[in-house]
This record gives C-alpha cells, structure tokens and sequence, in this order.
C-alpha cells in the first residue's frame, strides 16, 4: 500500500508536470486554430527534457523538419533517395497524434552538389524537379498536413519585390513555380500547398512581390492553398500587431489560408529586461494577428530552446552576429517572458478569438 502510493506520489510529482506544463497548442486549438506547432530535428532527440516537451502535444501539435526533408538530405545523389531523417520526424508526429508541416520541395539553398555543378537544359532542369517533387510528396503522401512547395522565391531585399535569380527562375523560367505545385498536387491531392516566403509580414515591394507570385499560380490555373509567413523577427524591424494583420488580409482576400511558419525573435546579446520584454511583444503580436485572422491555420515556432536555436553563438560566423534568445525557453528550460506572454494572451483575450 506504502509503495504504490509512493508510485503514485512519484508519478504524480514528476512525471505529471512535464506532460501537463505546456498547453499552447491545446489553448490554440480551443480558439479555433488546427496548431500551434514547432521545428524539430532528429539530432535533438537525444535530450530527454527537450524530447519530452516535442512529445507534448498539449504544447505542439505540429511538428516540421528544420533540415532532413531539404533536397540535399532527401536526393543526395541524382538516383539515391534518403528518407531516413525525415521518416522519424514523421513517424514521431503520427505517434503523437501531430500534424506535420512538410517543407520544402523547392529551393535555393541546401541543394546537393551533382544538382548544383551539373550542365541543364531547360527540359532536363524541369524533369529533374518534377521527379524531386513527385517522390518525396508521393513518399509522404497522406502524412503531411501541408508542403511548403516553393520556399523564399523572392529576392532577399525587401525592397525588391522580384523574383530570385537562381538555377531555377535562370533555366526554367517563373513558370517552374506553377510547374511546382501542379505536380504536388497532382502527387497528394489532399496536402495544403504553400508558397513559404519571408520579409512579407510588413508592406512593401517583397509584400506585394509574393502577392504577384500567388496570382501568377492562380492565373495558371494551378491550385496553391496557402501562404506562409515565416517571421523570424528582431524586436527593432518587426511589424507591429495591425500590419501583420493587414499583410495577412492581403493574402487571405486572394483566396488562401495562412501560417506562421518560423516564428523566432533574436534579441541583441547579452539581453536584458527591456530586450526580454520588446521580444515578448513581438511574439505575442503576431500570435495575436494569426488568432485575430480567421484563415490563419496555426502558428509554428521555429525550435522552442535556446541552446538548439539556429541563432547563436555557434552559428554568428553564419547568422546574425552578436544575435540570439530567439527562442521561447533559455537554455536552462526556464520560460522566457515571451512564453508567458502568449500563454496568457492565448488564455485571457476576448471571445472572438
Ligand atoms: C529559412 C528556411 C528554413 C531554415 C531557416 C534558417 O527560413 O526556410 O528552412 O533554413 O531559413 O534556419
């Protein structure tokens, strides 16, 4: 009798909190929303604590692959195909009962060598990103709640609103887009299909530059469901509450849904009160835009902990130098203010949420 209780006790005081402490995806989804979701990757998985709160789903319940569903990880040879990174993160949601945000077929960046140094033409080009896109969208047909089927097709300026030149838009053309997401669409006809894109959340050229790219889908008589803003924000250039809301109207009167795909706020290190409570700001304005748009599906943060965050010490000779915090846990798993911030702002506002 003494032992069990003491299980109890046991079971009660430890493992309890960890499963009942986080609850932001359930408090989105009691607002109406399908997720608040977060970036994960395999290599993380080796942190108990880390792996118990991705495990939540009271916290997340989406789940996407920062890295192993990008072409270089997927095709690393022109014939060899690696699932095997991606397929854990999958298998992992579908045990959790998760959705997964699937991401990205088309790209720029983190393609493999044989693709990048090879000589094409604008039919082989094309060819070989059919195929791309047609088996890895067929290899997870029915798992992905949405594909992200072009990823940040615009150039990185804001002040430009024009398409990138890369081997893509050189060789194929813009219509390697549409091409894109006809035959994802035609390889899982249920996943949502996203155009992802950063630097739209606020007006301006690169704003309406993704608006022309939605149209030029539309217009070729292809079928794109959604938007993606991706919103990795600094609390001296982020838009406020209203203007998020405004560029995501413009996005949703073309037809489409929305999310917020990569939500993180890097603040200037070392931080401090003032910086902790700018970024707490910012994260909860555009929680609250994606809760005060209804077409907006659901919020992902991209990664949760500090110590796992692409921005960082580690990486400053890549990303943003003298950056980092971006995430909503610090490094010692003590809740930023940000992570209040929404939870309260999630529980607290006004019914027509
Ligand atoms: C972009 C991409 C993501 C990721 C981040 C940096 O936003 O869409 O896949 O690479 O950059 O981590």
């Amino acid at each position: 009798m003494y032992s069990s209780l003491r299980i109890l006790l046991y079971t009660t005081l430890t493992v309890l909190p960890v499963l009942v402490s986080g609850q932001l995806n359930d408090l989105a989804q009691r607002r109406g929303k399908l997720y608040f979701g977060t970036e994960t990757e395999t290599w993380e998985f080796n942190d108990t604590t880390y792996l118990s709160h991705l495990n939540n789903v009271r916290e997340f319940g989406a789940l996407v692959p920062g890295n192993s569903m990008k072409w270089e990880v997927i095709q690393p040879g022109r014939y060899e195909w690696n699932f095997t990174l991606a397929d854990q993160i999958v298998d992992l949601a579908e045990h959790n009962g998760q959705h997964m945000r699937c991401h990205n077929l088309v790209w720029h960046e983190q393609l493999p060598g044989w693709l990048v140094n090879g000589t094409w033409g604008k039919e082989n080009l094309t060819a070989v990103m059919i195929d791309h896109v047609v088996r890895e969208v067929t290899h997870y047909k029915g798992k992905c709640y949405a594909w992200d089927v072009v990823n940040e097709v615009l150039n990185d300026d804001p002040n430009n609103g024009t398409l990138r030149s890369d081997m893509w838009l050189d060789i194929i053309g813009p219509e390697y887009i549409a091409i894109a997401f006809e035959h994802a669409a035609r390889a899982d006809p249920h996943a949502k299909l996203y155009y992802n894109e950063y630097d739209i959340e606020f007006k301006g050229p690169k704003h309406d530059g993704a608006m022309k790219v939605v149209k030029m889908i539309q217009d070729a008589g292809v079928r794109i469901d959604g938007i993606g803003f991706e919103s990795h924000f600094t609390p001296s250039t982020a838009p406020g509450l209203q203007e998020q809301m405004d560029c995501m109207k413009d996005f949703t009167d073309l037809g489409l849904e929305l999310a917020v795909t990569e939500l993180d706020v890097r603040i200037l290190l070392p931080d401090s009160p003032e910086e902790l409570e700018q970024q707490e700001t910012v994260y909860v304005d555009t929680v609250e835009a994606c809760m005060n748009t209804e077409k907006c599906v659901g919020m992902t943060v991209w990664d949760f902990w500090d110590q796992n965050s692409w921005i960082g010490p580690l990486t400053w000779d890549l990303y943003y130098n003298g950056y980092g915090e971006a995430d909503l846990y610090f490094a010692n798993w003590t809740r930023k203010p940000a992570y209040t911030g929404i939870e309260s702002a999630l529980k607290h506002r006004p019914s027509h949420w």
